[in-house]
């Protein structure tokens, strides 16, 4: 169990907190994230990666868990944002967050989202098809400013993750092929242009991964066409984006730490930089669940069981899809305890659902809790920092919960829970009726 997780007199303790009394105070479902254990991560990478390297930055994708008091503690701990909408965007104008430290990524960035990126200052735009350059041509021409460019290339390199979250294999929605015909133009596009300034190349390839040979696979292609850039151009790839999906602990993974991955990639960053005769680029990661994951858990209050007999036990909770629709996409698994009986012996298989009306509501599947379970408990489902708030829907018109942020025995509302009248709020009766 991670140490910001403690229990103590038969209850869970989250940062300090006591989870039962939370849930009282600021009632279920609940999403709870953890000061201490998104610094820890983040020093975590400072000491393995941006204080080792020269010239590393860490961008937080933005994706894994976006509001406005997460940019207002990655502003204070000092590293990057990787944003991919105009939405995310919009809440990193909220907290003021530096332009110069966001980077714009997204495989169909709206015209508008491109004009708002270019006005604000972003640091970097992720280029990812050549149907973006002539709209950050303009937006920049409008504006009068020219963007700094990064290339995402897709390596063709599967990783072993779920197909849902691979993105670095050819077939893919993401990046550009590396075929010759198609990437030499591009990159002669963006090296041609007045208003774009080329920077580096760009690669993701999946997710929730704990092997480093696909990335290192990856970052020889990213080398190969880096050379072939510096032999046709004469240009040299000033930076480089090794993409985030660094794995997290959900069950019992064996969570590698950033350097099993990172050290590797360096020393073949500059290995091949020399046989290709650039400098060093600069490195650059966008973790997202591996700062986050572990960092939140959910509570809910237990409603009815139905214990079907002879096939299964299904003990209801007040929350489900809505806030965590990893279960139903990915098949994602999770760990758990009654929050108020964490002492108890967990003896009992249970099927833990939701209350949307889908049978894939599921959260937990044969998963042992205590056989006393029963009305009123409190569940917690660990390491749901990642894709769960940032995920959720309004699915039969149920309001997303709110986010607490706890540190150290306190706590305080960072998002608050959405009412039915916001719900509703953009709801008009047509005159056509
Ligand atoms: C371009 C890009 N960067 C970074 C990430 C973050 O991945 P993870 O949260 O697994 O670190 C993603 C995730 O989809 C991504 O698409």
């Amino acid at each position: 169990m991670s140490n910001i997780r403690e229990i103590k007199d038969n209850r869970l303790f989250f940062d300090g907190c006591d989870t039962v009394e939370l849930a009282k105070e600021y009632k279920t479902p609940l999403y709870v994230m953890s000061y201490t254990e998104i610094e820890k991560r983040v020093n975590e990478l400072k000491e393995q990666f941006t204080d080792k390297y020269p010239g590393a930055r860490v961008a937080y994708a933005s994706k894994a868990f976006c509001c406005v008091g997460m940019y207002e503690i990655l502003k204070k701990l000092g590293t990057c944002i990787d944003v991919v909408s105009g939405g995310e965007l919009y809440a990193a104008k909220k907290a003021g967050f530096p332009p110069e430290r966001v980077e714009f990524n997204g495989n169909n960035k709206q015209p508008e989202e491109i004009e708002d990126a270019v006005e604000y200052g972003v640091g970097r735009i992720i280029l990812d098809g050549l149907f973006e350059i002539p709209l950050i041509e303009k937006a920049c021409k409008k504006l009068g400013k020219k963007a700094n460019i990064m290339i995402r290339i897709t390596p063709g390199v599967a990783a072993s993750t779920h197909d849902f979250i691979v993105t670095g294999k050819k077939d893919s929605k993401f990046g550009i092929p590396l075929d010759e015909d198609v990437f030499i133009p591009i990159v002669k596009q963006v090296l041609d242009s007045e208003y774009l300034e080329f920077v580096g190349l760009h690669m993701h390839i999946g997710s929730q991964l704990f092997e480093n040979d696909a990335y290192l696979k990856a970052l020889d292609v990213l080398m190969d066409w880096a050379g072939k850039i510096k032999k046709e151009f004469g240009a040299d790839v000033k930076e480089v984006n090794f993409g985030g999906g660094f794995g997290a602990t959900y069950i019992d993974e064996d969570r590698k730490p950033y350097s099993f991955f990172l050290d590797p990639m360096m020393e073949k960053l500059e290995s091949r930089s020399k046989e290709i005769g650039i400098p060093t680029p600069n490195a650059v990661i966008e973790p997202g669940r591996s700062i986050v994951a572990e960092a939140g858990i959910t509570l809910y209050t237990v409603g009815q069981i139905k214990d079907i007999k002879g096939i299964r036990k299904y003990v209801s909770v007040d929350g489900g899809m809505g806030d965590n629709i990893r279960v139903a996409l990915y098949q994602a698994e999770y760990g758990a305890v009654l929050a108020n009986k964490a002492e108890e012996k967990a003896d009992e298989k249970v099927t833990v659902c939701g209350k949307y009306c889908e049978s894939g509501d599921i959260i937990l599947t044969d998963y042992p809790l205590p056989a006393s379970v029963s009305q009123g408990d409190i569940l917690a489902t660990f390491s749901t920092g990642a894709y769960g708030y940032s995920m959720a829907s309004n699915y039969n018109n149920n309001p997303v919960p709110g986010v607490v942020l706890v540190r150290e025995g306190k706590s305080e509302w960072m998002i608050k829970p959405q009412t039915y009248e916001q719900i509703l709020q953009n709801n008009v009766v047509p005159g056509i009726i």
